[in-house]
């Protein structure tokens, strides 16, 4: 998989890569590249935004501007582009992501993640060159860059091999196996602590028991959230 991460702070991304789980991924041959907006911007002096139409506070950050990084990217039109890879675009007021987008978006071959900054992009941006307009819950942070890597996070570690058991992001929180749920609590050594046990069905050996004590535990987190 290949991920480009447009934005205004490309160096950002230069302590994710650093991740054990992301090295890991990109040493499987999956690529996550920052991309400077400034770079290939049309206007003069690294220009990017300007002031909203209708007035307000904040700029905005240009749609030509997008445009430009994005068909400098793939040596064709922007608007054309789209149609052969997901373009997500991070804003607070987007759909908000989840363990099954992350999933959705894992099965492609390439993913764009375009970062706002200011008060976002102007709105052309989502209607026209993205595919999709993604959130990672309700509230506000300065910028998309977060976003971006919550998301590449939460998507390489779905790809075969970048874990270090194959296993590990098949049954956890909010999968299919878990049937969307949490997951069941953990324990390891000491067995107690400050008078603190641990549940004894996980001391026992009795594996088809672990299993049923495990599922139920996630069944009521489950529930205790909704
Ligand atoms: Cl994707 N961007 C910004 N600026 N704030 C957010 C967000 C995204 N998701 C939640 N808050």
């Amino acid at each position: 998989m290949k991920i480009d991460v447009f934005t205004l702070f490309p160096e950002w991304l230069d302590w994710f890569r650093g991740q054990r789980h992301v090295v890991n991924a990109l040493s499987l041959g999956h690529e996550v590249e920052g991309l400077d907006l400034r770079a290939t911007t049309p206007l003069k002096a690294g220009r990017v935004d300007d002031t909203p139409y209708g007035g307000g506070a904040g700029m905005v950050i240009r749609v030509d501007v997008v445009d430009a990084a994005l068909s400098a990217r793939w040596g064709a039109d922007a608007v054309e582009g789209r149609g052969a890879r997901r373009v997500v675009a991070l804003a607070p007021g987007g759909r908000q992501f989840d363990d099954a987008l992350a999933s959705d978006l894992a099965a492609e071959q390439e993913l764009v993640l375009l970062c706002g900054r200011y008060e976002g992009f102007d709105e052309r941006v989502h209607e026209q060159l993205a595919t999709d307009v993604v959130s990672i819950g309700p509230y506000v942070l300065a910028g998309g860059e977060l976003a971006a890597m919550v998301v590449c996070d939460a998507v390489l570690r779905k790809l075969p091999g970048s874990l270090g058991h194959g296993e590990s992001a098949v049954e956890e929180s909010f999968s299919p196996a878990l049937e969307g749920a949490p997951e069941y609590p953990h324990y390891t050594r000491p067995a107690q602590w400050r008078g603190a046990g641990v549940p004894g069905v996980l001391t026992s050996g009795d594996h088809g028991r672990v299993r049923e004590w495990r599922a139920e535990k996630s069944r009521l987190r489950g529930q205790r959230r909704s």
